[in-house]
């Protein structure tokens, strides 16, 4: 099949496992699905093992191999680079691309501390200045039954936000005997449960309501301190060898916090969570109506309209597979699904598509710093007393004024009252 004729988007993608078989697929998948104003081409794929990189890209569809992420970068033929790479990598490669003039796409959460996402946002805004671009992989913002609930705060049809409850619910390695990976040492991953899956959860909920979070009372736990090293690597966990390695990051996150709207919060993040496989489950209430949502029924957002009568009222199950629902046109007749990949393929078409606008597309770095802020404030409070902990507002967040009843534990004095739902970024 020939594509329509537009100017290439010339990808280099560093990192080639879970994400870079899901970014790989997204970027052949979205000019075949949408009509992209510029058509991606896999142009070359790194790795650190020649041969694992050359089958990798054989097998996901790029056309040339590099075994040295820093020679994606030099490439003349290379527009954007796409990091698939665990945590402790995302500074270093996302800086030097953005300073060789590539836009970025990189995966969440941003960084492994706030001092890395300060200095990636620095970049970012640095490199805005002559075009070029830089993204966070906070891909479940575009399952489309996110983007509708979204879409449905952002009309008014909640009202004001009162509650916010999320919870990122796996049982990867509730089996005691599931080995080591990268995602269990805090030099790599940076935390986690919390920056793993909770990060998801504090974007999708920001997403959401519109609003962010101004702090934070947490609690960290950590079940299996110490498990077998690998023996061999699955798909997230794998099988146990010889020996023992330490896990020094937490296996479960809980915190609160309160939304600049005066919401409260309600988080829970943990890989220990038996039977649970990918459960994001998010349930909003505000003052006009309620909605709900978990990615085990993906295709699904419950809505309850506090408008109707009593007697009919009740909260409305609605399939999001039709033609009007966001990112659903491109795909198949009403009720027939769409799937994990989808939200990656979307990614690729918002991404394209705010390039060729020159556009900054979202979720940018400032707000990858921005959760960056929030994990790290849950995880300094939940290391302190589990106080109420304030966070730190980036210039450009948080300019509206206060909500009613905002209370001394939040540190500020009452202000006048904001519009209900007032939205910070409407992209
Ligand atoms: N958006 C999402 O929903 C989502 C889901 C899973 C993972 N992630 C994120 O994606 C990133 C990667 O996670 P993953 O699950 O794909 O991990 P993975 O372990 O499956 O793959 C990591 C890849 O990076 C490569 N790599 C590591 N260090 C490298 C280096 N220095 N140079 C070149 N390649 C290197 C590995 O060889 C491997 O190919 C992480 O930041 C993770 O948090 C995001």
């Amino acid at each position: 099949m020939t594509l329509p004729a537009r100017p290439a988007l010339r990808v280099g993608m560093i990192g080639h496992a879970f994400m870079g078989a899901a970014h790989s697929h997204a970027w052949r998948t979205a000019p075949r699905f949408f009509d992209l104003p510029l058509t991606p081409e896999l142009t070359v794929l790194a790795g650190r093992d020649p041969a694992g990189v050359t089958a990798a890209a054989a097998r996901l569809g790029w056309a040339d191999t590099e075994t040295d992420w820093r020679r994606v970068l030099e490439r003349p033929d290379v527009d954007l680079v796409d990091i698939c790479t665990p945590g402790h990598t995302h500074a270093e490669m996302a800086i030097a691309a953005l300073a060789a003039g590539k836009h970025v796409l990189c995966e969440k959460p941003m960084a492994n501390s706030v001092a890395e996402a300060e200095a990636m946002a620095e970049a970012a805004e640095r490199a805005a200045d002559s075009g070029v671009r830089a993204m966070v992989g906070f891909t479940y913002r575009r399952v489309p039954a996110i983007t509708l609930a979204r879409q449905l705060v952002a009309e008014g049809r909640l009202g004001q936000i009162r509650h916010v409850r999320a919870q990122y619910l796996q049982d990867w390695i509730a089996d005691p005997a599931s080995p080591m990976s990268w995602r269990l040492e805090k030099d790599k991953a940076g935390s986690g449960a919390l920056g793993d899956i909770g990060a998801h959860i504090v974007d999708l909920t920001q997403f959401i309501t519109g609003q962010t979070l101004t702090g934070v009372s947490a609690l960290l736990e950590t079940f299996v301190a110490k498990r077998p090293l690998p023996a061999s690597s699955g798909k997230l966990g794998g099988v146990g060898g010889e020996g023992m390695g330490e896990v020094t990051v937490d296996d479960a996150a809980v915190f609160l916090g309160r939304f600049t709207g005066g919401a409260l919060g309600t988080f829970e993040a943990t890989r220990f969570a038996l039977g649970r496989k990918n459960a994001i489950r998010i349930e909003v209430n505000g003052s006009a109506g309620s909605l709900a949502f978990d990615f085990e029924d993906m295709n699904v957002l419950h809505f309850f309209d506090g408008g109707e009568p009593a007697a009919t009222a009740g909260f409305r199950r609605i399939v999001v597979t039709e033609p009007e629902h966001p990112y659903v046109g491109a795909w198949w007749p009403a009720g027939h699904g769409l799937g994990y990949e989808h939200g990656f393929t979307h990614q690729v078409v918002d991404l394209v598509t705010a390039l060729a606008a020159g556009e900054q597309p979202t979720p940018s770095f400032a707000d990858g710093l921005q959760v960056q802020r929030v994990l790290d404030a849950v995880e300094r409070i939940a290391a302190d007393r589990s106080t109420w902990t304030e966070i730190p507002t980036h210039a450009a967040q948080d300019e509206g004024p206060r909500p009613p009843h905002h209370s001394q534990a939040r540190g500020g004095p009452l202000d006048e009252a904001e519009e209900p739902n007032e939205r910070k970024d409407l992209s």
